[in-house]
């Protein structure tokens, strides 16, 4: 049974999905152990609580110092014996320490094809302003194991979505969210939880 912790900042949607999915049996072998965000206000936490999933709030405000909070958090995830970190919309700069410690046992979800429209400064909504504005025909979302870059890890999954004419970002975001995130993020966890991908020289190989 892979034992799972999801972090995450906001609304949860892509937590959402990863529930639902556990629920639908599109997920095996798989245990969500907790919820763990920075953020106090984040829905998410209602999702997990609603779901009956444990949610910690390990939050930067309440530490004198960014090595507490850090220390504070690994300490956190350590406890849970978890074997795969899910981040779902988790905004705060992860500890190169936890990385290490959790080397290809952390994966991200991006809301674009990397390596387009990614790296510092590309989060949320500055990600579909920027594809719109470069207007491009096609963006997606992408997820990838965590490394010590920023959405530079060993790519596991990809999805394309069309850019349609009249496209807002929000509009934009929403339809990369239902038509990729919300399924690729539980596909991987699926393949990670059934052995079914390793990396090799710094790719992904998915197994049958
Ligand atoms: C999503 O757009 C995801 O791609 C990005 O952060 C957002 C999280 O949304 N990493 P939610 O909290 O899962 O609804």
């Amino acid at each position: 049974m892979l034992r799972v912790a999801v972090m995450v900042s906001g609304g949860g949607t892509n937590l959402q999905a990863i529930i639902d999915a556990i629920n639908d049996g599109k997920i095996t072998n798989t245990e969500l152990v907790a919820v763990i965000s920075n953020n106090k206000g984040a829905y998410a936490l209602e999702r997990a609580k609603n779901a009956g999933i444990k949610d910690i709030l390990v939050s930067p405000k309440d530490y004198g110092t960014r090595e507490e909070f850090h220390k504070a958090l690994i300490e956190t995830i350590d406890s849970l014996n978890v074997d795969l970190i899910v981040l779902a919309g988790y905004l705060v700069v992860i500890p190169l320490e936890l990385i290490d410690k959790y080397e290809n046992r952390i994966i991200n979800i991006h809301p674009s094809l990397i390596p387009s429209f990614c790296g510092t400064g590309f989060y949320g909504l500055k990600v579909h302003e920027a594809a719109l504005s470069r207007g491009v025909k096609v963006v997606g979302a992408t997820v990838h194991f965590v490394d010590k870059g920023t959405d530079t890890g060993p790519i596991i999954l990809q999805k394309a979505v069309e850019v349609e004419q009249g496209d807002t970002p929000e509009i934009l975001q929403r339809r990369v969210m239902e038509q990729a995130e919300w399924k690729l993020l539980p596909e991987a966890i699926n393949l990670i939880a059934n052995g079914r991908v390793s990396v090799v020289d710094g790719k992904t190989v998915i197994n049958s």
